[in-house]
């Protein structure tokens, strides 16, 4: 027995002090194993192979000559198939899309649909294998055209309805002095982690054990054991290390076919996707055709709002992304609607990605108070100022913390806003004209359940048990200052163990609710643990864990519109010759509770400005409408921001913490993306005089707009 006192003296608070990653020199030394290189003792290796049509029935597989190749294990398709369950509810209700439900027919839906997996001794003898498969296909005509004007697109409820209607819009519109009616595009991207998804399926011992890249461990065994008809507490999932998520790694066909596999074979099986691969199988956002009408008084004040979006989904599987959601948070209206559609095409299925509905949605949205703020002659900041609503627009709840008016007020200080000429086109720079632009920013802040456990050593140590996942959010780091600070130590004395299933359920990464669901339960645990050494410092050797369980907490949180908010601001030069448009400088003032790390949480904001850089000027994923794929499916046709792309970004903070939450997490995952693109739009009108409603503002679309009105 060892006697240990926890808190006393109490050291300074953890929570709020940078603190470099935990796992970084793993990560640096590339002693941190991924997905895709943990060795396992007898591993074989599959090989996705994809459909080369955009619709039809697949007619027949040559395996034969396939299995005749070196190394080659076997040839799973939807002849031999295991039958998988797939009428059950899944994630957030829904069910899941059947991309993940492999080879249980013969038909082909889109373009890059999974049809075979092969198996062999080595992933090249995989690889050549699969690429020397023939499959022969009755192709049917397909339809992947997305335009704004589909007659059969409808509307499609999500965790948010699909349409909110308050007032008469004709009416307000009518007796509005000023009118901003305007059309906004976005187009298909993709989420392009850096580390591609990656799983190895085994049975070991009776249970299945999966190594995965995912940003949920309890999702992907609810889904893995749902689909195989398994116990959930038979189905183990890890995830050490993830490099990159987005909203793309949920369960998608390799887990399902790696398990397949090794079922069949009896041995470990490892499948992992292609950078080409996964602009089918990974999941995508939507492209959206957006259209915003706007009515104010002469002074700026809104009467009407509408917001409407088109984006589309498979015909597999329904999945919106609901842009217009955005505004029932941010600006109220006499008359207020908005409404998400969905289309449905012979393309995969699109998935959350980083903000999904409000990154773009809030393109259209700031861009056209932007182009109100013109039309009235006010300051875009002054006219967001003046729209500033007391309550939820739409659901009539009090805020819990609104704290926008305060991050524009601290950015246009910092930014040197007052110095601004509204004029557009006046500034100069060489041949390059200068614009700034502004944009302001939300995302949902909830918190889901989640269990931890905290475990006191005999040593004076501590161990956190959470599944929760670090997809490179730094939220294993964040977790132990939590940890430490709920314990009363020094973060030292807290090993902070996450992403495997057997931990219990927790919420995944994603929604903007990782840390703060997570951190939830680890301080409930540590708080119990705390004041249970407190009657006993007697620690045994096997230790003393306490198990936590926030499901009533959180059930009982008082309805609120709950959010983080932003502003962003961006300074351009775009030369009219070349239609280059360069971002010089950003800046970002978050309202998004406590921060638990500051070094990491600035990662998060500017990684999320980064990609609003890289949404606004380069990433389209361009799809032709003959074959029905993309053109340039890699990281060279797909353009994502390079260090070369991307200035000086300042992300900074006011003080803001969650008062219905145990740390004051609010979740900062997502909001630094909002707005950004609409930030450099609108400097991008401040620099030239002519609006780009349609992204990525590529230099052929700048030189097309036409001479600058300077
Ligand atoms: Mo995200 S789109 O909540 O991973």
């Amino acid at each position: 027995m060892t006697t240990l006192t926890t808190g006393t003296p109490t050291p300074t608070p953890s929570v709020g002090i940078a603190h470099t990653r935990v796992e970084g020199r793993d990560k640096v030394t590339g002693a941190a194993r991924y997905a895709g290189e943990i060795p396992f003792a007898d591993l074989a290796h599959g090989w996705l192979v994809l459909s080369t049509v955009a619709r039809g029935r697949i007619r027949s597989i040559e395996t034969a000559t396939v299995l005749a190749m070196p190394g080659v294990l076997g040839v799973l398709d939807h002849r031999n198939a295991l039958r998988l369950e797939t009428d059950y509810a899944g994630l957030m209700g829904s069910k899941p899309d059947p991309t993940c439900a492999v080879f249980q027919h013969d038909r082909v839906p889109h373009l890059g649909w999974p049809v075979a997996l092969v198996v062999a001794e080595t992933s090249e003898q995989a690889r050549e294998a699969a690429e020397a498969l023939v499959v022969h296909y009755e192709q049917e005509p397909h339809d992947v055209d997305f335009t704004g004007e589909r007659p059969d697109a409808y509307p499609l409820d999500s965790h948010v309805p699909a349409v909110t209607e308050k007032g008469d819009l004709d009416a307000e519109l009518a007796a509005s002095a000023v009118v901003v009616d305007a059309e906004y595009t976005t187009p298909e991207e993709h989420h392009s982690p850096m580390e591609p998804h990656a799983a190895t399926a085994r049975w070991d011992g009776g249970r299945l054990d999966v190594v995965d890249s995912n940003q949920g461990a309890t999702w992907v065994v609810g889904e893995l054991a749902s689909l195989f008809s398994l116990d959930p507490g038979s189905v183990r999932v890890r995830s050490e290390h993830v490099g990159g998520g987005f909203g793309s790694k949920g369960v998608r066909a390799h887990q399902v076919a790696a398990v397949m596999a090794a079922t069949v074979l009896r041995r470990p099986v490892r499948v992992v996707l292609t950078r080409r691969q996964m602009f089918s199988l990974a999941g995508y956002r939507s492209p959206t055709a957006q259209r915003v009408r706007l009515g104010a008084d002469a002074d700026g004040r809104l009467r009407a709002l509408e917001h409407r979006s088109l984006s589309l989904t498979s015909t597999v599987h329904e999945f919106i992304e609901p842009s217009a959601g955005v505004a029932r948070v941010m600006y109220d209206a006499d008359a207020h609607h908005t409404a998400n559609r969905v289309v449905r095409l012979d393309v995969p299925t699109p998935t959350w990605m980083r903000a999904p509905g409000e990154a773009p949605g809030s393109f259209a949205l700031e861009a056209a108070l932007d182009e109100l703020a013109e039309k009235c002659g006010i300051d875009p900041i002054e006219l967001r100022l003046r729209n500033e609503p007391d309550k939820g627009p739409v659901s009539g709840l009090p805020f819990s913390g609104r704290h926008l008016p305060a991050c524009l007020r601290e950015g246009a200080r910092r930014f040197g806003w007052a110095d601004r000429d509204p004029r557009p086109g006046v500034r100069k720079d060489g041949r390059r004209l200068l614009g700034t632009g502004m944009a302001a920013a939300s995302f949902h802040a909830g918190a889901m359940p989640s269990t931890a456990t905290v475990t006191a050593h005999a040593n004076g140590t501590f161990t956190v048990r959470i599944a929760a996942a670090d997809i490179g959010t730094g939220a294993r780091t964040a977790l132990t200052l939590v940890a430490a600070d709920a314990l009363g130590v020094l973060p030292e004395r807290v090993r902070v163990r996450i992403g495997d299933s057997d931990f219990g359920p927790a919420m995944i990464a994603g929604g903007s609710m990782g840390t703060r669901s997570w951190s939830w339960a680890v301080t409930a645990a540590a708080g119990e643990l705390r004041d249970r050494l407190a009657l006993s410092g007697d620690i045994p050797p096997e230790g003393i864990t306490v198990r936590s369980d926030t499901t009533e907490a959180i059930g009982a949180l008082a309805p609120a519109e709950r959010h983080s908010f932003g502003a962003q601001f961006a300074e351009v030069a775009v030369d009219v010759d070349t239609g280059e448009v360069r971002v010089r400088r950003m800046l970002g003032i978050f309202a998004a509770g406590r921060i638990v790390n500051p070094l990491t949480a600035r990662g998060q904001f500017v990684g999320g400005m980064i990609w609003g850089i890289s949404m606004a000027l380069h990433e389209e994923a361009v799809r032709d409408r003959a074959f029905g794929g993309h053109v340039g499916a890699d990281l060279a046709g797909y353009h994502v921001a390079t260090h070369a792309d991307v200035p000086h970004i300042e992300a900074e903070w006011i003080d803001d913490p969650d008062p219905g939450d145990p740390v004051g997490i609010k979740g900062i995952g997502e909001v630094g993306i909002v707005g950004a693109a609409a930030a450099v739009a609108n400097a991008v009108w401040h620099a030239t005089g002519v609006r780009h409603r349609s992204l990525p503002i590529r230099p052929d679309r700048v030189i097309q707009a036409g001479a600058p009105r300077a």
